[in-house]
């Protein structure tokens, strides 16, 4: 199986909460920008356990996807709980009422193939948010954090990169709905996200920190020029090679999508 590959691979480079150095925080690097980043990745990372209800529903008839999602969540969770700690440590509350509010399964993709595509691109662009702010960041210890949840998505995206591999080989009749999560998520010049898209609305989440508040920061305050076309190159040459078809632009997208309905 190849759930128990990433098992033990994961038990190799697995961190743990414990060995974060909070009470080493750097008070006097602390800038109220950085309080903002951590309690927007604390939401982000608090839509997990939604994630895996509605995987564990959509995909009942997939063991060895199913027990990936077991360990995945874990990770998630953790990062989670590592920027709840670094707030706790500063003494900054991180809300209820939000969090809670992320509990709520998402509703299935429109096909199996496409909710895990979906997470392809959440993965590859968490990690590539997380990396860049992990330079920007000033106090050690929210670097750290950052730094190691990039790592950890990158491995995520690999692996949702495999279950949608042969997700494809299996019902290659699920191609278009891939084909047109990539278009949702790449065809904007924004940074789009399940998250986002699925939860902003939420009542409870006025006033308060989401996930966009750390894209609308990163992409305003922290990336430089083409940095957002340098995502969208990375999502669609994953999709590429996943495929095995040219994703290189919107226009070649569109045209995969068309050849797909044909
Ligand atoms: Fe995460
Ligand atoms: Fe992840």
């Amino acid at each position: 199986m190849h759930s128990y590959d990433v098992f033990r691979q994961y038990e190799r480079h697995q961190w743990r909460l414990t060995d974060l150095p909070l009470d080493q925080i750097d008070r006097d690097l602390v800038h109220p920008d950085h309080v903002a980043m951590a309690r927007s990745a604390v939401m982000g990372e608090a839509n997990s356990i939604a994630a895996q209800h509605g995987f564990l529903n959509e995909f009942v008839d997939d063991y060895d996807f199913s027990a990936f999602v077991a360990i995945w969540g874990y990770q998630e969770l953790q990062h989670h709980y590592a920027f709840r700690a670094w707030l706790a440590a500063l003494d900054v509350p991180v809300d209820t009422a939000p969090v809670d509010a992320m509990r709520e399964p998402y509703a299935p993709g429109t096909t199996p193939a496409a909710t895990l595509a979906t997470n392809i691109v959440s993965e590859l662009t968490v990690n590539h948010v997380y990396r860049a702010l992990s330079d920007w960041v000033t106090e050690p210890v929210l670097r750290t954090i950052m730094r190691t949840a990039s790592r950890d998505e990158a491995a995520h995206a690999r692996e949702f990169i495999h279950f949608t591999r042969q997700r494809l080989a299996a019902h290659p009749d699920e191609l278009p709905s891939v084909l047109e999560t990539l278009h949702v998520y790449t065809s904007d010049a924004r940074i789009k996200h399940p998250v986002s898209v699925f939860k902003s609305e939420l009542p409870e989440l006025l006033g308060h920190e989401t996930i966009d508040t750390g894209f609308e920061f990163f992409l305003q305050q922290v990336a430089g020029d083409g940095e957002l076309d340098r995502l969208q190159v990375k999502i669609r040459r994953a999709f590429g090679t996943l495929t095995g078809l040219d994703l290189g632009s919107g226009a070649r997208i569109r045209r995969a999508l068309a050849d797909s309905l044909a």
